[in-house]
C-alpha cells in the first residue's frame, strides 16, 4: 500500500516513528520500513542523557549522529528528545550532579548536545514530563532532582539555553496523560497549560507542546478537551505534537482481528480529530512495528502475556488496520 509518508506529504503533515539507530542499518527490514513509512525520526532512547553520557566529562553522539545520516539520506527531519527528564539519566548522576552545581551541568548538557545538533533538527524537547498533579505543589511541578536541586526556574533556564545552542529548533515542552477526559488527564492538562502560561508570560521561548498520546484502548476518549487546549495552545501562536503516539490494548480481550479493530477505531478517531486542528502539525508513533514496543514491558504488558498490537505494523512488519486506520486520517487533513 502506499506509504504514511506518501500520503502525509500530499496532505502536508509531518509523520513518523521513534527509532533505535544502531537497526537503521543492522536491520534491513527495519532500515526500509523506517525509509519508506517516515519524513521525521526521533531517537527512543540515543539522544537521552543515559545514552549520551557515558561519565561526567565525555559525551558519545555515535547513535544521534547515526540517526541524522540516516534521516538526511532519506530526505527525513528529526526531533531530539529530550534535554532534560527526570528520568534515563546516567549512573553518574547521583552523586556527581549536587545542589551545588546542578545548574551548571544541566546548561553545560544543552550547549554541548543542542549545539553539537544544531541547525540539523526540527525541533527538541527541551523538557520532558517537569507536571505531576501528585506532587501536590501549587504549580503542579512534579519533584524531580532538577526541581529539587535548581527550583522550578531550570525549565526556563533549560528553554534559554536551548534557543542560543539552537536558534533553528522548535522548542517543545512535551508531556503524557493529558489527552483524554477522564478527572486525572483534566487535571493534569490543565497544570500543563499554567505552565506554558507562565513561560509565555515570563517570555520564554518555547514553539510547541507535545502530547505524547500513550493512549490506552477503553479509556476515557480524547474530546472536546483536549480540542479547546489546543485551540488555546494556538492562539498562543504554539504548534502541536502528537509526539509518541500508540495504543494500549491491554483491556482488549477477543480474537487478533477483534484487538486490532479496536486498536484501529481509536488511531482513526484521535489522529483525525487531532489533524482538523491547524496547529497539529507532526504525528509520531512511539516505535513502528510491535517486534519492538515498549509496551510489552512489565507495567504495561497484556495480562494474558500476548505481545502488544499496538502499533502500524505487526511483528512480521505487515500493515495492521492501525496503519489503514492512521493513512485514513491523514487524508482527512
Ligand atoms: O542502554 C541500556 C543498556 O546498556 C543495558 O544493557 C540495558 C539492560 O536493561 O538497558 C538499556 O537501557 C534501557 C533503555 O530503554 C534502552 O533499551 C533502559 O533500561 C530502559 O529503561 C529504557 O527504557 C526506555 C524508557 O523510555 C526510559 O528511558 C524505553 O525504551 C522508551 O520507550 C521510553 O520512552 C519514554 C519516552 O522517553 C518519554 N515518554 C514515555 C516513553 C515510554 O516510557
Amino acid at each position: 500500500p502506499r506509504s504514511l509518508r506518501a500520503h502525509a506529504e500530499t496532505a502536508g503533515l509531518l509523520v513518523g516513528c521513534a527509532v533505535v539507530p544502531d537497526r537503521l542499518s543492522g536491520e534491513p527490514a527495519y532500515g526500509s520500513l523506517v525509509a519508506d513509512q517516515a519524513n521525521i525520526l526521533v531517537a527512543e532512547n540515543a539522544m537521552k542523557w543515559q545514552a549520551l553520557r557515558p561519565s561526567p566529562d565525555k559525551f558519545d553522539f555515535r547513535g544521534g549522529d547515526e540517526l541524522l545520516a540516516f534521516a538526511a539520506a532519506h530526505g527525513q527531519k528529526v526531533r531530539g528528545h529530550n534535554l532534560c527528564w527526570h528520568e534515563a539519566l546516567p549512573s553518574w548522576f547521583a552523586g556527581t550532579v549536587t545542589k551545588e552545581n546542578a545548574q551548571g551541568f544541566l546548561i553545560q548538557h544543552i550547549q554541548t548536545v543542542a549545539g553539537h545538533f544544531a541547525g540539523k533538527l526540527h525541533s527538541w524537547d527541551v523538557v520532558n514530563e517537569a507536571v505531576d498533579p501528585k506532587s501536590g505543589r501549587a504549580d503542579g511541578l512534579r519533584v524531580s532532582p532538577w526541581l529539587e536541586m535548581i527550583g522550578p526556574d531550570y525549565i526556563e533556564l533549560a528553554f534559554h539555553a536551548a534557543r542560543q545552542a539552537d536558534p533553528a529548533a522548535l522548542l517543545t515542552y512535551n508531556d503524557y496523560g493529558i489527552e483524554n477526559d477522564g478527572a486525572d488527564s483534566r487535571e493534569k492538562r490543565g497544570q500543563v497549560m499554567m505552565l506554558v502560561r507562565r513561560l509565555k508570560a515570563r517570555g520564554v521561548p518555547i514553539d510547541a507542546v507535545g502530547i505524547q498520546s500513550h493512549l490506552t484502548v477503553n479509556d476515557p476518549m480524547p474530546g472536546a478537551g483536549l480540542i479547546d487546549f489546543v485551540r488555546e495552545l494556538g492562539r498562543m501562536g504554539l504548534q502541536v505534537f502528537i509526539t509518541e503516539l500508540d495504543a494500549n490494548e491491554h483491556k482488549v480481550e477477543g480474537s487478533v482481528a477483534e484487538r486490532d479493530a479496536a486498536v484501529a477505531r481509536l488511531y482513526r478517531d484521535y489522529v483525525t480529530m487531532m489533524v482538523a486542528e491547524p496547529n497539529v502539525t507532526a504525528v509520531l508513533t512511539w516505535g513502528i512495528t510491535d517486534r519492538y514496543t515498549w509496551l510489552n514491558g512489565q507495567k504495561t504488558a497484556r495480562p494474558d502475556g500476548k505481545p502488544q498490537r499496538c502499533l502500524p505494523f505487526d511483528s512480521d512488519d505487515q500493515p495492521v488496520p492501525a496503519f489503514f486506520a492512521l493513512r485514513d486520517a491523514i487524508d482527512t487533513r
